[in-house]
């Protein structure tokens, strides 16, 4: 598998504020690697300098082995890029928002046609193409504004927190729909501060941390760094955890603990329990 994107020692100041001090990372073709963090974290300022957005202070970045940096317009078309906020044209249809992307990309109107048909269906917006986007729903413009990223099919998607603010099960639908655009083979990077979006859907995680990579590793990795299970404990000092290599050791050490009227929980270690370890932070 080639390398689909390689960052080293990207640094990015804001005037005095450095958001950005020197992060490192590979992503693999046809992986999904996510960037975990807090607000203010830096996710967002990796993402635009990625995308060619924003100048980054020191640093190089290459995809599939160029530079972005010196070729600007390699990169435009390698990437796709679904902003934090949306910048959908609300008064124009769904249909005229995936045409004028398709034109800003220098595509003809036949393959724009083709492209947007086929994407349309892909998300389940074919019957509403000829509607304003104002109509649609939220969970239905994030998945317009997902297909429309990959109109002039490039090979690294970059999502920045795709799902925040929907519901539970319209989030859920927005995963199974990510995760099909990663089988169909397009390389991803997503940023989320949703401790299960990262947990279900990367492949790696990176635990990204005032602007610094603090840890960096499959989810299963990063939780077993822990142990397997967690026992819980309120007590009058508030909540604490403790770590244990195997469920047994676990149930042990609750059984000892609620003899001596403590209330105890066990449950499984996941992937809050190791961003808390790494950063001494919640996200
Ligand atoms: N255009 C900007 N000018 C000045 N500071 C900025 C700008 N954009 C972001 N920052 C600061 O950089 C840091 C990282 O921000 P950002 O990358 O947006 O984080 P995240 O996306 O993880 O929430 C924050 O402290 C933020 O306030
Ligand atoms: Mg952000």
């Amino acid at each position: 598998m080639s390398e689909a994107v390689r960052v080293e020692g990207l640094t990015k100041d804001y005037g005095r504020l450095r958001a950005l001090s020197g992060i490192s990372f590979s992503i693999r073709e046809g992986e999904l690697f996510a960037l975990l963090g807090p607000n203010g974290a830096g996710k967002t300022t990796t993402i635009r300098i990625l995308t060619g957005l924003t100048r980054a202070t020191a640093g190089r970045v290459h995809f599939f082995g160029r530079s972005i940096f010196e070729d600007p317009l390699y990169a435009k078309r390698m990437a796709g890029l679904v902003p934090q906020a949306t910048n959908l044209d609300l008064e124009l249809t769904v249909w005229e928002n995936l045409f004028i992307h398709g034109l800003l990309f220098g595509m003809s109107r036949g393959r724009i046609r083709d492209r947007a048909a086929e994407l349309l269906r892909f998300a389940g917006l074919w019957e509403r193409r000829r509607d304003r986007v104002r109509t649609l729903s939220g969970g239905m413009r994030r998945r317009l504004l997902i297909i429309r990223a990959l109109m002039h099919e490039p090979r690294i998607l970059f999502l920045d927190e795709p799902t925040v603010g929907l519901d539970p099960h319209i989030r859920r639908r927005l995963w199974g729909l990510i995760k099909q655009i990663q089988a169909r083979g397009t390389t991803i990077l997503l940023t989320t501060h949703y401790i299960e979006e990262a947990e279900f859907l990367a492949d790696r995680v990176a635990f990204l941390d005032r602007g610094r990579i603090v840890a960096l590793d499959t989810p299963q990795s990063l939780m077993a760094t822990l142990g397997e299970a967690a026992v819980d404990v309120v007590s009058e000092k508030g909540l604490t955890t403790r770590y244990f290599r195997t469920r047994e050791e676990a149930e042990r050490e609750a059984m000892r603990l609620s003899r001596s009227g403590e209330s105890v929980t066990i449950r499984r270690v996941n992937l809050e329990d190791a961003f808390l370890h790494f950063t001494g932070r919640k996200v």
